[in-house]
């Protein structure tokens, strides 16, 4: 049977990781596995074909032309399209060598007498997360009739990629995995002239290409060894447009294959051109070696790549057979290598780079006791170069159907100066590096940096203040002052919550000051700078009849703004206190998601008339909202250490989570010694509480899929639609709640982040979490990630299952869940794993498919555990396998609506159902 095999064999897969986390722990042989792991990559065979295409179109190319005035134009040697660089950048100057070119692209160029730095921006179909070739191409050409090349500094986004001091006539390549949505190629100048660019070519590798782990790999050598052609061979012959060097040493044999390489029997993962495999260089016996030296920087890290094929017919039955060193040192490489006849082979020293040496010395030697010459066909030579700068967060790459987190500085930045056509020098990365920042711009040294001030006085702003400014989350000064905007002042701006400066003078706003910035510049936080304006009424609601009582000379200082502002308020509260309260609180306990005062709680609670529930830090009681919204608040003890700054941080960031799968933050309280969280209230409790034995109404199977399903999209948000990824750390089922349609949601998340001081303060190091869920690896491994609350889902699904709970407690000794399911695994005995109160109401299929999938995520070695993606792919299908088979209904109605009655019991006082119990 299919799911037994699959079963025993995770069990296998389960002993061996038992077997290695104890000889791990045994004899401390930690990093075995790296350790273990071979120093060489060897190309397999069996992969793409020789010179395969990616496709047809130049699917994954981009060739751009700098500075052409044709549109587009097919290349005349390699029959890529070119187009012009028009819609690619807003700056610098088309010009045409002097010079005669024979390659087209040569000819024009575009150089950038203007700005600091000059960026290009690609965007390719998907950049995010895949391998590119980028090369950059300058031909002087003395196009400028100064006849001395300019020297520049060629950017890759915001990191460096190299000083360009050969310009007559180079190109530089780089090989680099995208970690955004555009690639920028910026052009920075150094007081050495005016940078130019001729070409700019970017073509997209297969991801099995070129291992790179960080940074992106700098070209330094391509060699067909012992090439006939004296030009360079790329595009139609090598598929990826790669630029082979022929070269040749003097005492080195050229040999070649007459018979083509059999491009269908020797596949392989370097898309090798059939042009530069077929030829190689031989010596004149095996007993003497091939070799080449190379002057290195002993800072650098470098990278190697051997390409190797047999080209000389050998006597039926043998084979050559090379050994390759590196440091003259006779140690070698890998073991010897045979060469197949017609077959292309890469051999790649890539791990540990080569390093700390002043030169490497190449040896390829015919292996001990064979007397085949050493051949060699091609190679590559890569420089590590390290991208040390984050660009500017954005939020791109996020679903689109999620909330943001945060980080969508970029993005809001880009949206302005579109939105406003921006004149300014307004190119390439927004932030980074610092010195070459965005005119008018400020932001923080974090990783990636945060825009924290804009100032764009006097930019010729048109139209009204854009919602785009309220998303640079982080600002503390915006200066809009002088522009000629106009329309209402939206109501965004007071979203910013570290906005301290707001500057609006010169303008033509009509409407009134927002009341909450008007409040937060009574309560000193922020310094607004308006001016009077017969259209712009200082009051709320604007009462065109009582207009002119608030009319204000035009400011000149802030000072006299400070004065006039704070006699608006007081004639304003005033106003408001001869029209009743009505006004202020309706509309503020109505908004959600915000901030409470103490004396809204106690309305909210009714004088703490209900508890519902106690956790570690407080009681929790039933509240109401205006709007009759239940919510649970819960009173943070005064008695808590919990530090200021915190419990605002975490009260915020807890605020800007949204999935229907996590319980909602629906505001807090943080007046003076009185803190609060308000969430939404989950009428039917926790999932502990459901489970347990005591709990009359059992869990059907259906309900319990869902319920897994819900937890598991909810957890899988935390961990993939954040950034940085949100770790719950303390997932439990008391943390998951139901709400009145059964719906599951996951609660407290990141609050033990928050409230670490308060649980965690005599014991550090002890890592949050509760007994029967904590990741075994834990104790070794010590630090928090995705993989330990994998591992807590798993003992979860395995409660669904079962009805039992993770820690049994017994006289002698607790039992965990896992001990007592595994035998029961082993025998195949699922009548006995599934929860008895059933009745045997459950599809075997899916209860072993769910078993199958807590056993991954319950692994003991983190690794090993899939992806909360993975996780929910899976039960998806169980749920969708169940519902098929079972009543022809949808699935989402199956999972919302519930038979079970409306339960009461979050009245129970002993029992810990609100969303923070513990
Ligand atoms: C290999 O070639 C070298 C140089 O021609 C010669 O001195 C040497 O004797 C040769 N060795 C063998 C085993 O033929
Ligand atoms: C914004 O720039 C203008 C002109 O450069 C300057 O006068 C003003 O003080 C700046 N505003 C802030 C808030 O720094």
């Amino acid at each position: 049977m299919g799911t037994g095999r699959a079963i025993t064999e995770m069990l296998l897969v389960l002993k061996v990781s038992l077997f290695f986390v104890i000889a791990t722990a045994v004899l401390g042989v930690g990093n075995s596995e790296h350790a273990a792991a071979r120093n060489i990559n060897i190309g397999h065979h069996g992969g793409r074909k020789l010179a395969e295409t990616p496709s047809p179109e130049f699917k994954g190319f981009i060739s751009i032309d700098c500075g052409s005035n044709v549109e587009d134009y097919i290349h005349p040697t390699t029959g890529i399209p070119y187009t012009s660089d028009e819609g690619f950048i807003d700056t610098g100057i088309a010009a045409t060598a002097s010079r005669y070119y024979d390659d087209p692209v040569k000819q024009t160029l575009r150089s950038f007498p203007q700005g600091k730095r000059n960026c290009y921006t690609l965007r390719p179909n998907e950049a995010r997360n895949k391998k590119y070739l980028i090369r950059a191409r300058f031909a002087y050409g003395n196009y400028d009739g100064k006849d001395k090349g300019p020297v520049f500094d060629l950017y890759l986004g915001v990191n460096k990629w190299r000083t360009v001091d050969d310009t007559n006539e180079t190109y530089h390549e780089i090989i680099h995995v995208a970690s955004t949505d555009y690639i920028d190629v910026c052009l920075v100048n150094i007081g050495q002239g005016v940078p130019f660019i001729s070409a700019l070519e970017l073509r997209h590798l297969d991801s099995s290409m070129y291992r790179i782990e960080s940074g992106a790999l700098l070209k330094l050598r391509r060699i067909d060894v012992a090439g006939t052609g004296n030009s360079i061979i790329r595009y139609p012959d090598d598929a990826y447009d790669r630029y082979w060097h022929a070269s040749q040493k003097d005492d080195w044999i050229k040999i070649a294959s007459n018979s083509t390489i059999y491009a269908s029997s020797s596949g392989e993962a370097y898309g090798l051109p059939v042009e530069v495999m077929k030829t190689a260089a031989k010596t004149q016996n095996a007993s003497i070696p091939l070799k080449a030296n190379f002057t290195l920087d002993p800072l650098s890290k470098y990278y190697c790549y051997f390409h190797f094929a047999e080209v000389e017919k050998l006597e039926s039955g043998q084979q050559r057979e090379l050994t390759i060193s590196l440091d003259d040192q006779r140690s070698y490489l890998t073991e010897s290598v045979i060469l197949d006849y017609l077959t292309p082979r890469t051999i790649v020293q890539d791990n540990p780079p080569i390093t700390g040496a002043p030169r490497l010395f190449l040896s390829i030697n015919a292996a001990q006791g064979t007397h085949f010459p050493p051949i060699l066909n091609a190679y590559e030579i890569f420089k590590l170069i390290e991208l040390p700068n984050e660009p500017t967060a954005t939020e791109d790459g996020m679903p689109s159907s999620l909330f943001y987190f945060s980080c969508m500085d970029y993005k809001a930045i880009m949206e302005i100066k579109t939105r406003y056509n921006v004149t300014r020098n307004w190119q390439g990365d927004p932030c980074v590096p610092s010195n070459y920042s965005w005119d008018g711009l400020n932001c923080t040294n974090d990783n990636p940096p945060r825009i924290i001030s804009l100032n764009l006085s006097s930019s010729n702003l048109t139209g009204d203040i854009d919602t785009s400014f309220s998303k640079l989350e982080l600002l503390q000064s915006l200066d809009l002052s002088f522009n000629n905007l106009t329309g209402r002042l939206p109501q965004v701006l007071e979203q910013l919550p570290n906005l301290n400066t707001l500057d609006l003078r010169g303008n033509k706003f009509t409407g009134s000051i927002p009341e909450a910035l008007l409040e937060q510049f009574r309560n000193g936080k922020l310094d607004l700078r308006v001016d009077a304006h017969p259209d712009l009424c200082l009051y709320t609601p604007c009462k065109g009849k009582k207009k002119k009582e608030f009319v204000i000379p035009v400011l000149a200082s802030s000072i006299t703004a400070v004065l006039i502002l704070l006699f608006i308020v007081s004639a304003l509260a005033i106003y408001r206190r001869k029209r009743g309260s009505d006004v202020v609180t309706k509309s503020s306990i109505k908004s959600k998601n915000r901030q409470y005062s103490y004396s809204e709680v106690v309305k909210i609670t009714n004088n703490f008339k209900n508890i519902i529930g106690k956790g570690g830090f407080g009681n929790v009681y039933l509240g109401k909202l205006e709007d009759e919204i239940q919510v649970a608040v819960k009173l943070l003890s005064p008695s808590s250490n919990q530090g200021y700054k915190e419990f605002r941080a975490e009260a915020q960031l807890l605020m800007v989570v949204h999935h229907r799968n996590l319980v909602t933050l629906v505001g807090y309280c943080d007046d003076g010694e009185n803190k609060a969280l308000i969430y939404e209230y989950m009428a039917n409790g926790n999932l502990q509480h459901h489970l347990s034995v005591t709990n009359p109404n059992v869990l059907t199977w259906n309900e319990r899929l869902c319920i897994a399903v819900d937890a598991a999209h909810g957890l899988e948000y935390l961990h993939n639609g954040c950034k940085p990824p949100i770790i719950h750390r303390d997932l439990k089922p008391s943390n998951i709640l139901l709400n009145e349609n059964m719906q599951a949601k996951i609660a407290d998340f990141g609050l033990s982040r928050a409230f670490a001081t308060e649980s965690d303060s005599h014991v550090s190091t002890c890592p949050a979490g509760t007994l029967g869920y904590v990741d075994p690896e834990i104790p070794t491994s010590g630090n928090f990630n995705k993989k330990r609350d994998v591992y807590s889902f798993g003992i979860i699904l395995f409660e669904l299952i079962t009805g039992r709970p993770a820690i049994i407690r017994g006289p002698m000794r607790n039992n965990h869940i896992l001990d007592w399911v595994y035998p029961l695994i082993e025998r195949a005995d699922i009548q006995n794993i599934v929860d008895p109160r059933l009745e045997g109401e459950f599809n075997t299929t899916s209860a072993w498919k769910v078993v199958e999938i807590a056993m991954s995520c319950a692994l003991p070695v983190a690794i090993q555990r899939p992806d909360m993606s993975q996780v929910l792919a899976e039960l998806n299908e169980c749920l969708a396998q169940v519902f098929t088979r079972g009543r022809n209904q949808r699935m989402t109605t199956e999972c919302r609506t519930s038979s079970m009655p409306h339960n009461t019991f979050h009245l129970e006082l002993e029992s810990e159902i609100a969303p923070f119990a513990r």
